[in-house]
């Protein structure tokens, strides 16, 4: 079962030397709180002057840099929906984060990958709903892309790791 792929950390993105760690960013992509700021702070400033050069992204959509100081060989950056009220395309938009981010895990050919609980922060996203559709994504993902060995999904709340552990079931 493809559920074998899926790994639950508690721990900081930033440590994880996987090919790929997912930045919960915002449309400027010049940093910000939270895991952005994280990853911003463990990766240096040569990640801001590389963000500098993509002229922002969407939300829904997807950019991918190097890693520069962090373990992980690159970054990906995803700007997540903030939360309002759930009647404004919300769930469609966090679950295109996560098939944008895959579709450029698969053309960069990265096997391993961590993500962090995209929108649930400072954007809003209830988390047992956000943890139903990263772990839904996931699983289609693991579907289609052969290569894809492990899915890590970093719950930095306690809140966080029960809502994956209920998504899972
Ligand atoms: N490692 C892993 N997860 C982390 C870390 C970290 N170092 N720091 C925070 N988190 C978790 C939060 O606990 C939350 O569960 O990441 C999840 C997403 O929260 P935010 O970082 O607030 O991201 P988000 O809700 O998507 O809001 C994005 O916040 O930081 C700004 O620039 C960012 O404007 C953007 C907005």
């Amino acid at each position: 079962m493809k559920k074998k792929i899926i790994k639950l950390v508690e721990t900081d993105i930033t440590t994880l030397s996987v090919d790929v760690i997912v930045n919960a960013a915002n449309s400027s992509l010049l940093g910000g709180g939270g895991v952005d700021g994280a990853i911003h702070r463990a990766a240096g400033p040569e990640l801001l002057t590389e963000c500098r050069t993509l002229n922002g992204c969407p939300t829904s959509e997807a950019k991918i840099t190097k890693g520069y100081k962090l373990p992980a060989r690159f970054v990906i950056h995803t700007v997540g929906p903030i939360w309002r009220g759930g009647n404004h395309e919300e769930t469609h938009l966090l679950a295109e984060c996560y098939r944008n981010t895959f579709k450029i895990a698969q053309t960069q050919h990265l096997e391993t990958i961590a993500f962090p609980a995209i929108s649930t922060g400072a954007y809003g996203f209830p988390v047992k709903v956000a943890a139903k559709i990263a772990v839904r994504e996931t699983m289609i993902a693991a579907m289609q892309i052969p290569f894809l060995k492990q899915v890590i999904f970093v719950c930095f709340t306690p809140e966080t790791r029960e809502a994956y552990e209920e998504a899972l079931q």
